[in-house]
């Protein structure tokens, strides 16, 4: 399943909104080159998990992973720094991915083995603040998910991604 963004606000109000439907343990994928906006759908995701706003959501570029709590645990991986497959080991990477929480995961190209399920989010740039943002599902948590951003999608279709007036609006 694919839509296009045109401003860094509906792909955030698409991340908020995929939180917001979150209510069970899931592995979801940020896939994209750098500057796509994987860190952008991370944010406004964290803050649809009801994240408090006053907690800020930084990229764990070094860290690897930070943990936030909020409806469910949020485990944010940034895996461009990941040097072996070792150091996944170290952080627990495997105890994450099956099953503890709400797993996100930018980088997941750096994984060398992706076998769980998982909703794969890929964004792909194409001009200055247009995004195109695809969806794919392994395994039935994920399938929900997507059956409800493309619900999402015919609903908002005329308000959040025409129209700068409701799209201001809809901006988190
Ligand atoms: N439609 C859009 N959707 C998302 N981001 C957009 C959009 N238009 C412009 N941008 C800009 O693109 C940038 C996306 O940056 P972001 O940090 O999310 O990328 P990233 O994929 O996490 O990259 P990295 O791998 O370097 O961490 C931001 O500066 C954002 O303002
Ligand atoms: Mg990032």
């Amino acid at each position: 399943m694919k839509f296009e963004t045109s401003a860094e606000g509906e792909t955030s109000a698409f991340g908020r909104f995929l939180g917001a439907q979150l209510q069970r343990p899931v592995t979801i994928l940020l896939q994209g080159d750098l500057g796509a906006g994987k860190s952008v759908i991370a944010r406004a995701l964290a803050r649809g998990l009801d994240v408090p706003e006053n907690v800020p959501i930084t990229s764990p570029t070094f860290t690897l992973m930070n943990q936030y709590s909020a409806r469910l645990e949020l485990y944010h991986f940034d895996l461009y720094r990941l040097a072996d497959a070792e150091e996944l080991t170290e952080i627990g990477f495997d105890d994450y991915a099956y099953g503890k929480g709400v797993a996100l995961i930018e980088w997941p190209e750096r994984l060398d083995n992706r076998d769980f399920d998982h909703l794969l989010v890929q964004v792909e740039r194409l001009s200055a603040e247009c995004r195109r943002i695809e969806l794919s599902a392994r395994g039935e948590e994920a399938r929900t998910l997507l059956k409800s951003v493309a619900q999402w999608l015919t609903r908002a279709e005329k308000s959040i991604f025409s129209g700068s007036a409701t799209k201001n609006a809809l901006t988190p």
